[in-house]
């Protein structure tokens, strides 16, 4: 049987499926105090001993703050449609409150133009993890002002890019932000709290909710609103599979989806839950402001999750796919453990199933039939090994990230023509940059790092997603081999 979307079967796209790249501020900037910047939740984090990877920081990162332009070109270099960025609100409101910082927000507004100015869609994320410090010094997220100051900060950028954004998204996967950040312990601010956990799981969908309203207050250029949602696909194992996959589901999807698309949070989240808050922090009125229209739901896939419900004899597995720093982040279900999966799986130990994706694309399809969905990130963390040429220039050869950025863009080309309203695909990410946790000992880019030159290379993902934003047609799985003047090699 031929692979979907070779030679044969070509696959295409429609004329407006936005094809495109992400990236995160911390992620790549650097410039940690540069121009006004303030300290973030992140420079915190990574400077705490035993936090991340190597005690990697952000301090420098892919030092896209002073490359700017070199990166905007290299964006255009490959036929981008779509740039997915973060804005820093430390960058832009050093402690989180007050005016702006002019600098930091002229550096967005830079970014907006050069992309403009090259033909790619600007599609911006307010935030991506990097809570400003004073804001945690007094609760972070688990303080309810945090959503308001949010809204602020909202308005301030709003009123600045508001004119020239094409896609906003408010928050990047709030699960990570609630559970990994005040439940598990793995992500900044680093708390191993539960109650606290739910409480930020509350304040971060009041915040997206408040956002919007402020931006909706302050764009001229109708731009569409979003969230990105990391969504868990499970597989249930066991006699109990289906109480477990309902116990998580509500847990990681429900308590996002059910809030900001119907308006209430599930019973059963509330039930399982109980014993770890009364959820006395949802205020009337809040479940009004979080239920705002989206044009579009922002979709993380990267693979599935396995659960069992535990038997309470052997060892509790907490192959959760995250880093284990004491606390969990299943407040409420510690009856559910999750399994490893079968291979393959890449570098980052997350199993490969494009199934999932399309799988999670129809059943969103399903229960929100109204609700128009884009992948906003999926892409694969592989061992590359950069490889010079007589010629001194550099090529990276990876041919595990090109087929799996084939099979899961085929995965959502099924959902597609299935009748799922998908209107995007952004691979992540554009560089490689700091793994959060894991430092810089991951790479997800399509353009290879050096963190010793800042080189940038064209890895032959990044070829073959040219040909992709190019043609709207998924090439075939072999590296695709580089034009002329382009090169594999920059920098
Ligand atoms: C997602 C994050 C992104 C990156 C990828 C690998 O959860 O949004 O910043 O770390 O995972």
């Amino acid at each position: 049987m031929p692979i979907p979307g070779n030679a044969h079967t070509p696959l295409s796209f429609p004329a407006d499926f936005l094809l495109g790249s992400a990236t995160a501020a911390y992620q790549i900037e650097g410039a940690a105090t540069e121009d006004g910047r303030g300290p973030s939740i992140w420079d915190t984090f990574s400077h705490t001993p035993g936090k991340t990877w190597n005690a990697d920081t952000g301090d420098v990162a892919a030092d896209h703050y002073h490359r700017l332009d070199d990166d905007l070109d290299l964006m255009a270099s490959l036929g981008l449609r779509a740039y997915r960025f973060s804005l820093s609100w430390p960058r832009i409101q050093p402690t989180g409150r007050g005016p702006a910082n002019p600098k930091g927000l002229d550096f967005y507004s830079r970014l907006v133009d050069g992309l403009l100015a090259r033909g790619i869609t600007p599609v911006a994320t307010l935030y991506h993890w990097d809570l400003p410090q004073a804001l945690e010094d007094q609760g972070g997220w688990t303080n309810r002002a945090t959503a308001l100051a949010f809204a602020d900060y909202a308005r301030i950028v709003g009123e600045a890019l508001g004119d020239r954004v094409a896609i906003w998204t408010t928050l990047n996967e709030p699960w990570c932000s609630a559970y990994l950040g005040y439940g598990s312990g793995a992500h900044a601010p680093g708390r191993t709290d539960g109650a606290a956990a739910l409480t930020a799981v509350h304040h971060l969908n009041l915040a997206h909710g408040l956002a919007v309203q402020q931006l909706r207050a302050v764009t001229t250029n109708s731009p569409q609103y979003s969230i990105t949602l990391n969504f868990h696909v499970l597989r249930g194992h066991g006699d109990g599979a289906a109480e477990a996959v309902r116990r998580i589901d509500a847990l990681a999807n429900r308590a996002f989806t059910e809030p900001l698309l119907r308006g209430h949070y599930p019973k059963d989240l509330l039930n399982d839950t109980a014993s770890v808050t009364d959820w006395a922090f949802v205020q009337d009125g809040d479940l009004t402001d979080i239920y705002q229209p989206l044009d579009l739901l922002g979709v993380n896939y990267y693979a599935t999750t396995a659960v069992r419900l535990w038997d309470g004899t052997s060892t509790r597995q907490n192959n959760d796919g995250h880093k284990d720093m004491g606390g969990s982040a299943w407040p409420g279900s510690p009856q559910v453990e999750f399994l490893p999966q079968p291979g393959p799986h890449t570098a980052m130990g997350w199993n490969i199933d494009p199934d999932g994706l399309e799988e999670l694309l129809l059943d969103l399809h399903t229960r929100y039939p109204e609700q128009p969905l884009v992948i906003t990130e999926n892409g694969a963390a592989f061992d590359d090994h950069l490889t010079t040429r007589p010629d001194d220039t550099h090529a990276v050869h990876d041919p595990e990230r090109v087929d799996y950025l084939h099979r899961h863009l085929a995965a959502a080309h099924r959902a597609l023509t299935a009748g799922v309203d998908l209107r995007g695909y952004f691979v992540w990410s554009l560089m490689d940059n700091f793994e959060w946790g894991y430092g810089y000992s991951k790479r997800f880019g399509i353009v290879h790092v050096d963190y010793e030159t800042q080189r940038r290379t064209l890895k032959d993902s990044a070829l073959w997603f040219r040909e992709l934003a190019l043609t709207r047609t998924l090439p075939p799985t072999a590296p695709v081999s580089a034009p002329p003047k382009l090169g594999a090699s920059r920098g």
